[in-house]
């Protein structure tokens, strides 16, 4: 979900739109607004996406200056007008809007109907702004010090900001969990999830930390802890460009970071590393290269994409530097009870830097003794700032909610630390770090030269578009790309896609194999080309369609398949940063044609803070 909130002296409405519509990758299944004007809470809300708000809003005479807006990822209760934000109190006099999970509810919800409160909407948050009101009427005390009661009692996620009719000029924000960054203008303050709603207005911004609580009244910013101890806003710059979070000439978001890969994995490595003189230099993991050369095993943790990173990852941690590595979905990993010792070093990957459950792998592993590392995109996230230790990948801002440049940048950053750790350990010969360095540097113009297919890829995508179903097989550093290729298929087109190692086929997957089954092969030439080719000849022999993506001047692969896509040769460690690129523009360019929406596919999210 995504939630702004504004005080000053402009007109709230359409700087909260305005904002929603930039956190709208966050969550978009309903959306509203609550504005204060003349001692009076006007609250709008409305299923679909902000665009719908926007329209039953129109013409609408709403000037208000302070005012909180949300857009919804449904957690508690189906996408419908009553059960957007913002939720108000039983008397309507204060109203809320809250990202996270607030899992005690159902037993304050009782509590509440006992003494007579009345409920709307089947959400958490509902319970959450009548139990603050609850405890504000009984205590008489502060809004605030209500705010910090309620939170005592609340076991889950939130950020939240609530308004209240009582108290013109007022907002009070806290986080636990979820992402909340307030903006510092003059006379002015913003609330947001994340910074894009803001930069438009101050680069000045304060990061909440977990269990604080912010308050702005009489036109200043406090910001204490659950306990009433007040620290000092620590205020930052923003780096952020407007024109990184526009699409600036492309119809989506998506094939805009397509296309900035080219930059963006330079943009990865820059100040990193320099071939002529063999320099590599992390500088976040400076103080850590002997723990990284001397750990027993490394542990890799993340959701989606971010997995797939790791994946890739752990091959290239294992042939460089010769260490053991697990890789582990979040999800899984913190549920069980895994070994863990003060020699595993874990790292974390993650775009947004605050999944829910790749922010608790952390702190279970970090309970157990272990260094973490963090491999994040979004700077100030939690995820960042709960490891002890990290590389960001400043990919820049990705709004497409199917990740593409993110991935490409988290590949490159875990290549340069797994290179690091090798270096130090003395795991590769002199001459294999230099060719690598070497070849990293030549990364970004072998992407752009995978560009100059897409018009190739998109007549191919045509064939397609009407696929029920998909296959991606790929063998070595090319199988979790295989997996990244059919996950990209099946997030933004809706199509049925599996992603195999190639050689496990014939333990299944070969019976779905028709000639209506595409079948997308990763053969770039490297040491699996000769097994991957039998593969090809496997489903070939079964009539399935073959799309395969191959080196560049491959003469034996073309007389085989139905279609090849080119990729320029590079090192074969490196081979994922471009072959994966084909793919990206494949599902791009079939989702286009299906008419689906593909910077927000249906029921995803970009940033998942709950579990
Ligand atoms: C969501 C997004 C995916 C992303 C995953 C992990 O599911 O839709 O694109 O890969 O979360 O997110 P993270 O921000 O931790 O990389």
């Amino acid at each position: 979900c995504g939630i702004v909130a504004y005080v000053g002296n402009r007109e709230a409405l359409p700087l909260i739109l305005k904002g929603l519509k930039r956190l709208e990758y966050r969550g978009y299944d309903s959306s509203g607004v609550a504005l204060l004007e003349d001692a009076k809470l006007n609250i709008y809300k409305k299923k679909g996406k902000v665009s719908d708000l926007e329209h039953e809003l129109a013409g609408k005479n709403l000037t208000a200056t302070i005012g909180i807006g949300h857009t919804r990822w449904a957690t508690h209760g189906e996408p419908n007008d009553v059960n957007a934000h913002p939720h108000f109190s039983n008397n309507r006099r204060l109203s809320i809007i809250h990202n996270g999970i607030i899992e005690n509810y159902a037993s304050i919800k009782q509590n509440l109907i006992k003494k007579g409160h009345v409920f709307l909407s089947d959400t958490d948050t509902e319970v959450l702004i009548h139990f603050i009101e609850d405890i504000h009427l009984a205590t008489a005390g502060s809004l605030e010090s209500a705010v910090k009661l309620a939170l005592k009692e609340v076991v889950g996620a939130y950020a939240i900001v609530v308004m209240s009719v009582d108290h013109p000029g007022q907002l009070i924000a806290a986080r636990k969990g979820s992402p909340l960054v307030i903006g510092v203008g003059e006379d002015e303050f913003f609330f947001a999830s994340d910074a894009t709603p803001i930069i438009e207005y101050t680069k000045d911004v304060v990061y909440l930390d977990d269990y604080e609580v912010a308050i702005i009244k009489d036109g200043k910013l406090s910001i204490q802890n659950l306990d009433n101890t007040e620290t000092i806003p620590y205020i930052q710059k923003l780096e952020m460009e407007l024109e990184t979070i526009e699409k600036g000439g492309y119809d989506h978001f998506m094939i805009k970071e397509i296309f900035e890969q080219s930059r963006s994995i330079g943009d990865s490595m820059r100040g990193r590393l320099r071939s002529e003189d063999a320099h590599l230099q992390l500088g976040g993991l400076n103080n850590y290269l002997d723990k990284l050369a001397e750990a027993d095993r490394i542990i890799i943790v993340g959701c989606g994409t971010s997995w797939h990173a790791g994946l890739v990852a752990e091959y290239l941690f294992e042939e460089l530097a010769r260490v053991n590595v697990e890789v582990e979905y979040a999800s899984e990993f913190r549920y069980r009870n895994p070994v863990i010792s003060e020699k595993d070093i874990v790292i974390a990957i993650s775009q947004s830097g605050e999944t829910a459950d790749t922010l608790a792998a952390i702190e279970l592993a970090k309970s157990k003794g272990a260094t973490i590392f963090g491999v994040c995109n979004v700077v100030g996230s939690s995820i960042a700032r709960a490891t002890h230790a990290g590389a960001y990948t400043h990919a820049g801002p990705e709004i497409g909610v199917a990740s593409t440049k993110a991935f490409t940048a988290q590949v490159t950053v875990l290549t340069l630390i797994a290179i690091a750790m090798a270096k130090r350990k003395g795991t590769i010969t002199e001459e294999t770090y230099r060719q690598l360095l070497i070849e990293l540097e030549h990364i970004p113009e072998k992407v752009a030269k995978v560009f100059e297919n897409a018009s190739k890829i998109k007549e191919i995508a045509f064939i397609f578009t009407y696929a029920r179903n998909f296959i991606y097989l790929g063998r070595g550093l090319n199988f979790p790309v295989a997996l990244e290729g059919a996950l990209k298929l099946k997030e933004i087109s809706y199509i049925h896609a599996e992603g195999y190692p190639a050689a496990e086929m014939k333990h299944g997957p070969i019976a779905l194999i028709d000639e209506d089954m595409p079948v997308v092969f990763l053969a770039t030439r490297d040491s699996s080309y000769e097994k991957i080719v039998s593969n090809i000849q496997e489903v070939k022999a079964r009539k399935g369609r073959v799309i395969a993506i191959v080196t560049e001047g491959d003469k034996l692969i073309p007389g085989m398949v139905d279609f090849v896509i080119e990729v320029p040769q590079t090192h074969e460690m490196l081979t994922p940063l471009v072959s994966v690129i084909p793919l990206q523009l494949l599902s791009y360019y079939i989702a286009v044609m299906r008419g689906r929406n593909v910077d927000q596919p249906r029921n995803l999210a970009k940033s998942v803070t709950v579990e």
